[in-house]
């Protein structure tokens, strides 16, 4: 079974990614993320912003959610959601990390009313990507 991205699809990740963003630990930027992602066979994951007094040690939402999922086991994500203040997009390090588990992976971009800003895939976000390919994986 693959899963298919349809609006309830859009509305159940968009959903899980604000329920995470509640969760985020961000008391120096309190710029609140959180993220979801799905897998083809229909499994969800999701995650949050975790800060640190020592700034770079903290992880972005989408980073948290693809590492919960490949700790289970998983390495497909069919679609993955972020939610923000203000429809922010993913960084350039979770970029680089959603296109290590595949470039055809949906982002969907949403604010924190829960509207869709932007639909991508992972392939336009990073064009170019250096990847598992490069290494002859
Ligand atoms: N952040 C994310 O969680 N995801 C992104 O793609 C962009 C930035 C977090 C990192 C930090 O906790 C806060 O947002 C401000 O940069």
């Amino acid at each position: 079974m693959e899963t298919i991205l349809t609006d309830e699809l859009r509305s159940k990740l968009i959903g899980l990614a604000r329920e995470a963003r509640l969760k985020a630990y961000a008391p120096y930027s309190n710029y609140q993320v959180g993220a979801a992602v799905v897998t083809p066979s229909g499994k969800f994951f999701t995650g949050c912003n975790v800060e640190n007094a020592a700034y770079p040690t903290g992880l972005c939402a989408e980073r948290v959610a693809i590492f919960k999922a490949v700790s289970e086991g998983e390495r497909k994500f069919t679609t993955l959601a972020v939610v923000t203040s203000n429809g922010g997009t993913p960084c350039g390090s979770c970029r680089q990390v959603m296109a290590e588990f595949g470039l055809d992976t949906v982002v969907l971009i949403a604010d924190s009313d829960g509207k869709l800003r932007q639909e991508v895939t992972v392939a336009e976000l990073l064009p170019g990507a250096f990847g598992p390919g490069d290494l002859g994986k």
